[in-house]
């Protein structure tokens, strides 16, 4: 058993750096630099950019969007000025480029992908990976025919947490693991003060349906991919709908959205994001036939219950009792829930960004493919695309089975 593993088990905090990750951090400084361009250096092209300036051997050189100002910023940044491009494609022309970053909208991922691994290089592509359920297909096809590392942000696959609680979950822990309730609630409009009318589509491009699948795609993904992750396949067909409580501003995609994904054998993903109320904040519930497991930003902790035999009740009793349904309504003191739960402390874990981009420059060095591949991008990215209109007519959409080759 690993030292992680074995700490892990012992719910005691998870250590910022393992001595392992040190060591090899520190051969990774002398390693040949991975030199790097961005398409998209907006909010998470900045943050991936922050995150991989930590990681040894990492090099900015080029970035590329069609906002100006983010030039200065990037270069800023990165501390030294950086080539800039209008069009990805004159970036693409550099020869001096091992892997790209792309952290544009989700409209234009798949032009972007497609085009940085045709020019021979590896890519980290930002979820969602397809907006349309062609562009995914689009984008698998893509790293076949080329062979090229594609690694999409879904970051939380590189969280330890995360990662030991699928463990735990696959090794039978819980039982059979049959539903998952995923959270992600928050008081935040999405809405961008734009410096100018002409740019609002360019900025606040969340808010609208033709470049956006709202929150099932912004937010829901994370939490699809995981779910494809523990139920090892991807959802069957999706139920879904959405509204606007809040947010009367002229937005075209809800500022709540409640879906039930369906997966084989009665299993099922209920995902509900409100944007106005952050109570439960984002978390997951993945509940088997032995106990249930709560997974947060911070920690992950099981909870085991006593099992309840269940037995019919006799026809005597019927007779002379009468069909007894649920318990008259009072307070027993037996809410599973109260108990402790056995926890796994995650606060001072490294943050999953960072150990995603990590693992991506260590990717494009050994030339393998990520934990975060294809499959996994496809597997998210496939169920929004389809499952945004689910979303957006209040309807069911059935995934094409077809589609399951590829998770
Ligand atoms: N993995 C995560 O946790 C995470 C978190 C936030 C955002 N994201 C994803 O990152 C992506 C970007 O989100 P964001 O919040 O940074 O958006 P953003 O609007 O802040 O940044 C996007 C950038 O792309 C630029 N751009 C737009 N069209 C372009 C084009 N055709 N060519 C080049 N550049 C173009 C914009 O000018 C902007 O600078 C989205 O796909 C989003 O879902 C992922």
């Amino acid at each position: 058993m690993s030292v992680l593993s074995a700490r892990l088990l012992k719910s005691t905090p998870l250590l910022a750096a393992e001595p392992e990750a040190t060591e090899t951090a520190a051969r990774e400084t002398h390693a040949e630099p991975v030199r790097l361009g961005v398409i998209g250096p907006g909010s998470r092209g900045k943050e991936l950019m922050r995150q991989l300036l930590r990681v040894p051997g990492a090099e900015f050189v080029a970035v590329c969007d069609v906002y100006e100002p983010r030039f200065a910023q990037a270069s800023e940044l990165v501390g030294h000025p950086l080539a800039t491009y209008k069009d990805h494609r004159a970036l693409l022309d550099r020869k001096d480029l091992d892997a790209v970053i792309v952290a544009s909208p989700p409209v234009f991922h798949a032009q972007h992908v497609i085009d940085v691994m045709l020019s021979g290089r590896a890519v980290y592509g930002e979820k969602t990976m397809g907006f349309t359920p062609q562009s995914c297909f689009d984008i698998v096809d893509t790293v076949k025919k080329t062979g090229q590392i594609f690694q999409v942000g879904h970051q939380m696959r590189y969280a330890p947490w995360f990662q030991e609680s699928v463990r735990r979950i696959h090794a039978g822990e819980i039982g059979e693991p049959t539903h998952i309730y995923a959270y992600w609630c928050r008081q935040d409009d999405w809405r961008r003060v734009v410096p100018s009318p002409d740019l609002e589509h360019l900025m606040n491009w969340r808010l609208y349906r033709e470049s956006s699948g709202g929150l099932l795609e912004e937010l829901g993904s994370h939490q699809i991919d995981f779910a494809n992750w523990v139920f090892g396949e991807l959802p069957a067909s999706i139920l879904g709908t959405t509204s606007i409580a809040t947010y009367h501003d002229g937005r075209t995609v809800g500022d709540n959205v409640q879906a039930i994904l369906h997966y084989s054998r009665g299993r099922r993903l209920v995902f509900n994001s409100l944007t106005a109320n952050a109570m439960m904040g984002e978390q997951l519930w993945v509940y088997g036939t032995k106990g249930s497991v709560q997974i947060t930003p911070e920690d992950a902790t099981f909870y085991t219950e006593a099992r309840k035999v269940i037995t019919a009740a006799s026809h005597s009793s019927v007779v002379q009792r009468g069909v007894k349904t649920g318990a008259s309504y009072k307070a027993n003191g037996e809410m599973p829930y109260r108990g402790p739960g056995a926890r796994i402390d995650a606060r001072n874990a490294e943050e999953p960004t960072l150990t995603a981009c990590r693992a991506f420059v260590q990717c494009v060095r050994t030339k393998t493919q990520p934990i975060a591949d294809v499959h996994a991008g496809f597997g998210s990215a496939i169920a929004c695309s389809i499952g945004k209109d689910a979303v957006f007519e209040g309807s069911t959409k059935t995934i094409p089975p077809l589609t399951q080759g590829h998770a």
